[in-house]
């Protein structure tokens, strides 16, 4: 029977800066794989948005070319959904000039991530870490994206790309679709192992403070020993007083499906390095298959390549219509 229903679209993207971490995992990728069915998906490697920080070419695209195995193995089926490269699709770019041109430098200076990474690069803050959101809204606008699953430290983000939409459609005519946000339930915070209240990030200083998609076993169960907690002893929630035990119940609670009240069932009686340990082993029974899968996908490279040239030349397509409408909107002479 023919599908009448027109699926909502969604369009998320991560930066190829890095092995992904358990908090990219967790955040953004897991959800990605599972949106698939019921949505229209498309799921882009940010590559020029990694230029913002100083990178060694041959390791980007070494990292680009690893990032987008890592989103195969981790259950994007390009059968079902797109996957590319954004700087193989020029239209972001062309769009983000547009859009750069509707924002303003009041509304950049406001963002708390350009204030963060401006900080930590101080011998670079270049012009593209400062209009960063306006690709960002230009990488989901041209695909007039429903919903945006991302974690939740680029709700700020989100929220300059709808009111860049708006403000677009108001000052010519309704173009863009406004994109919702799309955070998981649970997760959409992991924060660090070693400072909890912090969240976990791939550009910390601390090795131990993350966990990556491709840390081996030994490495997982000796970064969970090692993780802060506090000298409580028990097993229960308290975000406020116990964030290092609350955020390993989240992880928890995500790989098994058992809630909080469940968890401290389990643990009652307990000490914290039985708990570890439990955290620790479906950390590894959740990474294990991927990390197998991985090492298949990135050693066949015609593969790769073809996925994400396929993926490309689909998205290229659907971002080019988008943008000729709004070249002739904002009046670029065309013939
Ligand atoms: P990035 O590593 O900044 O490219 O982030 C890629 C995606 O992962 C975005 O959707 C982020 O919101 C999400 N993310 C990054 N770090 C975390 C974290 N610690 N917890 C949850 N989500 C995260
Ligand atoms: N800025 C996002 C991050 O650092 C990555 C990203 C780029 C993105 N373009 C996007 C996320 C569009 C969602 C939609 O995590």
């Amino acid at each position: 029977m023919e599908n009448t229903e027109k699926k909502k679209r969604i369009l998320s993207g991560i930066q190829p800066t890095g092995t992904f971490t358990l908090g990219n995992y967790i955040g953004a990728v897991r959800n990605w794989g599972q949106l698939q069915d019921e949505y229209e998906c498309l799921y882009m490697i940010a590559d020029m948005h990694a230029l913002t920080v100083r990178q060694v070419p041959a390791e980007l695209r070494k990292r680009t070319r690893e990032a987008a195995a890592l989103l195969l193995a981790s259950g994007i089926d390009p059968a079902k959904s797109l996957i590319f490269v954004q700087s193989h699709v020029p239209a972001h770019a062309q769009l983000a000039w547009i859009l750069n041109c509707n924002t303003q430098f009041g509304e950049l200076s406001r963002m708390t991530q350009f204030k963060d990474k401006s900080a930590k690069h101080s011998d670079n803050i270049n012009a593209g870490l400062f209009t960063y959101p306006s690709l960002m809204a230009a990488d989901i606008l041209i695909y007039n994206a429903d919903l945006v699953p991302v974690g939740v430290d680029q709700t700020q983000h989100l929220e300059l790309a709808r009111n860049v939409a708006d403000r677009f459609n108001r000052s010519y005519s309704p173009t863009f679709t406004v994109p919702g946000g799309y955070t998981p339930k649970l997760g959409a915070k992991v924060m660090s192992l070693q400072e909890p209240t912090k969240k976990m990030s791939k550009s910390d200083e601390n090795a131990n403070s993350y966990i990556l998609m491709l840390d081996d076993p030994d490495t997982i169960v000796r970064k969970l020993k090692r993780a802060v907690t506090d000298s409580e002893g028990i097993v229960c929630a308290d975000s406020e007083n116990k964030p290092g035990i609350t955020n390993l119940m989240s992880i928890y609670s995500v790989f098994t499906g058992n809630d909080f009240a469940a968890i401290e069932r389990e643990f009652s009686g307990k000490g914290y390095g039985d708990f570890k340990m439990a955290v620790a082993e479906s950390i590894i029974d959740t990474l294990s298959p991927i990390q197998n899968e991985y090492k298949r996908i990135l050693d066949d490279k015609t593969y790769l390549e073809q996925t994400l040239k396929e993926g490309a030349q689909k998205a290229s397509y659907t971002a080019s219509k988008l943008l000729e409408k709004v070249y002739k909107k904002v009046g670029f002479l065309q013939f």
